[in-house]
Parts: structure tokens; C-alpha cells; sequence
């Protein structure tokens, strides 16, 4: 048998392949809501317009809300057949009203419900992953006051740097998702304008009123073009492209979880709620929940190259291969969503080792800088020269295997005469996080600064 719903000129119905490969109900079905929104919203205008009478409206909407409610209840049975969530939706409501149901489709295609059902269901994912990036950024804000006095080393080249606290550390996190959730919202603002009544392609004759749909709908505005409006993915692209640098930030942030959590480093300890334990190795607690959210940027990032990819060299309008732009996009969202729950979960569990971290911190040498920094201030040596004298200091301290602060004042005058014991009180991690407190530097009071900062623009007090 051909198709119901367009199969007039066929004669028969397609081979079983073709149906597998042209079917997209098996993921598209999610779409139920915003699909059953936009045709309200249709229905409604269409009446308005005149276009519709009221009485097939009427019968429209309350038949659409009893196929909602249906789907909603694990009532309905997809089918196939009926290829994507729109000719579902369209072919339930034929059976429930009749006729009616006939004249929904009227001035408009499947082209442009796809594109408006994709665009509300990315802007509704948009709304809701900021909010998780917020209460990820919240958690880290707390934490980063609990600990705004405590010292870790810092690093470069994975290499003792400077010694940081422990709180500002994290606080670089709050930054990074700050500007994760700026792209998210800046996506959604090009992305609201609505496809809605740009038919297949080209319009259409019917004197229907696009703003009224957009503003049911809760766009901006209409689309102004109606070949671009069916053939823009631009929307999910760019949600993508937000979506990865995100992951690439929590894949970082997992990636530091996972070293300090490990026993070389001790510096935090993950809770029993994220972690694992080994079947062969009784003593283990693996950081599988950090390893996965460190891995899942795969999965994003490999969903927006692979919608690039899809588009790349697409002419103009409506082609079947923009169909391949949702499994993955769901996929890539919906990963993005639960790692932002599972970093949540353990930063708010993390409990760090503040002891090791501060024997971690004062180890390599990490106040040389300090002492550069002492010797051009008190004794106007220029910071090239410091520099240098500083090096001597560290391989007198290598050779004699002990810290800098193991030194002695005759160590120090043995390297440069100049020197006195007032160096002694800048040799120490809390010396040198204290004194760091330029603008945006890891002193512990910049700490409790940025921390009220990011509280009070989070939760609005
Ligand atoms: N399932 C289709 C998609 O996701 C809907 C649009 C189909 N349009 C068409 N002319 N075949 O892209």
C-alpha cells in the first residue's frame, strides 16, 4: 500500500530498506511537544486568518491535546511507516476528528515544521543547560570560599609554578563556564526567529500571518527568507560549537580531578557516590565519573563536525540529509546535560586534602619568583639580574637537598652579600599567595572578592 499521507501518486509502498533508512520516528518522536505546539499555534492563526473555520480549529486543538496527552501516558504507538513525529502526530489526529485534521497542513510542510519543532526543542535545551552550567558554577563558588585560603601549587608545563589557592583554582572554572553559558544564550538569540510558514520552500499564496505564529510560538520574529528559514541548521550548529567548548572545559576540569584524586597527588578525595571500585583490586576507587565526563567531549565535539560535514556543499533548500541532523545533536545535548550533573555531584562531594596540598605547594622551589621579586624590590637589583641570582639560590638549595626555606642567611650572603634576613618572611606558600594581590591574582581576599562577585550575579542577592 503507498503512503497515506503523500502516496497519491505512487503505486505502490516502498521496500522495507527504504523504510529503515527514510524512517526518523525512532528518535525524532521527542519532538512531540514542541510538534503538537507549533501546530496549535498554525491551527490557531489559520483561524484568524480565516483560512481555517473556527469549528475545524476547535476540533484541531482538542484532538492535538488528547494525541499529547496520549504520548504523554506511553498511550501511542509510533509507527514507522508514518516515517517522522509530524506524519505520526497528523495521522492520530485524522483518526480521532476526521476531515479536519486534513486542513492543518494547509500553507505549510513538513520543511518548516521540522525546522520550528528542531528550533523550539534546542531553544527549551538552551534554557535548561544554562541553568545547569549556574548551579554547576554555584557549587564551585561555594566551595572555592571554603577554600579560599587553601594553598596548592600551581602549575605550568604540569611543572611547580607558584603556589595558588586552592579557591582561586576553581574560581578559573566559574570564569570559564561564565562565558559557556554567554554562548549558549547568544545562540539562542539568533536562533529565535520562526521558520513557521515558509512552507516548503517558497512561501505560499494563503494570506497568513507568520508574526502571529512567531509570537504564539515565543519568537522574535518571523524568518525573513523562506528558503533560508527551511535550510538554516545554523541554530543547532552553533548550540554545538557552545556545547563543545563547554565539554572541553569540564573534559579539563575532569581531566585535574582525575590527577589529584589519584594517590600520588592526594589532593582531594572523590566521593564514594562517584566513584568505582575494581573486581580484582580490593584497594581501588577509580574516578570513573571524572574519566567519563572527560571523555564525553567526543561525543559533542564529534556531533558538530559531523553536522558541518552534513551541510557542507548542501544547495539550496530542503534536502533528506538534513534529517541526519538530530540523532547526534540529541545525543551530543543530552551528554552535555548529564556531565554538567555528574561535575555538580562531585565538586560538591570533593573534599580536599588541604595538608597535602600545602607539602605539595611549597615543593619545587616553588617561591623562587618570590625571592626574584623581594630582591628588585627591597634592593633595586633589575629583575634580570634577580633572575639569575634567584637560579643560583635554587641550585645551592638542589645541591644541599633541602627547600628554600631550608636555607640559611650565610647560604644566602654566600650567593649574593647583599641579601639580609628580612628574604626569610617571603620564602613561604602563604607569603607568596597573600602577596599576589593584583586584580584577578590567587591571594586568598581575591578569592572571598570574586566568590561574592559570581554569588551575588548567580542567585541575584
Ligand atoms: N523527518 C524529516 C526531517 O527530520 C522531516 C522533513 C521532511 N520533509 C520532506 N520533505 N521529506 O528532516
Amino acid at each position: 500500500m503507498s503512503n497515506k499521507m503523500w502516496g497519491g501518486r505512487f503505486a505502490t509502498g516502498p521496500d522495507a530498506i527504504m523504510e529503515e533508512i527514510n524512517a526518523s520516528i525512532g528518535f525524532d518522536q521527542r519532538l512531540f511537544r514542541q510538534d503538537i505546539a507549533g501546530s496549535i499555534a498554525h491551527a490557531t492563526m489559520l483561524a484568524e486568518t480565516g483560512i481555517l473555520t473556527q469549528e475545524d480549529r476547535d476540533s484541531i486543538v482538542s484532538g492535538l491535546t488528547e494525541v499529547l496527552a496520549e504520548i504523554e501516558g506511553g498511550r501511542f504507538t509510533f509507527s514507522r511507516a508514518l516515517e517522522d513525529i509530524h506524519m505520526n502526530v497528523e495521522s492520530r489526529l485524522r483518526e480521532k476528528i476526521g476531515d479536519a485534521a486534513g486542513r492543518l497542513h494547509t500553507a505549510r510542510s513538513r520543511n518548516d515544521q521540522v525546522a520550528t519543532d528542531f528550533k523550539l526543542y534546542v531553544r527549551d535545551t538552551i534554557d535548561t543547560l544554562v541553568v545547569q552550567v549556574h548551579t554547576l558554577q554555584l557549587a564551585l563558588v561555594t566551595k572555592a570560599e571554603e577554600e579560599a585560603e587553601t594553598i596548592m601549587p600551581g602549575f605550568t608545563h604540569l611543572q611547580s609554578a607558584q603556589p595558588v589557592t586552592f579557591g582561586h583554582h576553581l574560581l578559573a572554572y566559574v570564569e570559564m563556564l561564565g562565558r559557556d553559558a554567554g554562548r549558549l544564550l547568544d545562540a539562542r538569540k539568533r536562533l529565535n526567529e520562526s521558520p513557521l510558514g515558509s512552507a516548503a520552500l517558497a512561501g505560499t499564496p494563503y494570506p497568513i500571518d507568520r508574526q502571529m505564529t512567531a509570537e504564539k510560538l515565543g519568537f522574535d520574529r518571523p524568518t525573513a527568507n523562506s528558503l533560508d528559514a527551511v535550510s538554516d541548521r545554523d541554530f543547532i550548529i552553533e548550540t554545538l560549537a557552545a556545547a563543545s567548548i563547554c565539554a572541553m572545559h569540564l573534559s579539563r576540569f575532569a581531566e585535574e580531578m582525575v590527577i589529584w584524586s589519584s594517590a600520588q597527588f592526594g589532593f582531594v578525595r572523590l566521593s564514594d557516590k562517584f566513584t568505582t571500585g575494581s573486581s580484582i583490586m580490593p584497594q581501588k576507587r577509580n574516578p570513573d565519573a571524572a574519566e567519563l565526563v572527560r571523555a564525553k567531549i567526543g561525543r559533542i565535539l564529534g556531533a558538530l563536525t559531523s553536522l558541518i560535514v552534513v551541510m557542507k556543499g548542501l544547495p539550496l533548500a530542503y534536502s533528506k540529509d538534513m534529517q541526519e541532523d538530530k540523532e547526534v545533536a540529541f545525543d551530543a545535548l543530552d551528554s552535555l546535560s548529564l556531565s554538567l550533573a555528574a561535575m555538580t555531584g562531585m565538586v560538591g562531594d570533593m573534599a580536599p586534602n588541604r595538608e597535602r596540598m600545602r607539602i605539595s605547594a611549597a615543593a619545587g622551589f616553588s617561591t623562587a619568583t618570590d625571592i626574584a621579586d623581594w630582591l628588585v624590590r627591597e634592593l633595586n637589583i633589575p629583575f634580570r639580574d634577580a633572575h639569575h641570582i634567584t637560579g643560583t639560590i635554587v641550585a645551592l638549595a638542589e645541591q644541599k637537598g633541602c627547600g628554600l626555606e631550608g636555607l640559611t642567611i650565610e647560604d644566602f650572603k654566600f650567593v649574593d652579600q647583599r641579601i639580609d634576613s628580612r628574604i626569610h618572611k617571603v620564602l613561604t606558600v602563604e607569603a607568596s599567595v597573600a602577596a599576589r594581590k593584583s586584580y584577578g591574582g590567587t591571594a586568598p581576599a581575591n578569592v572571598l572578592f570574586q566568590a561574592a562577585r559570581w554569588k551575588t550575579e548567580l542567585t541575584g542577592v
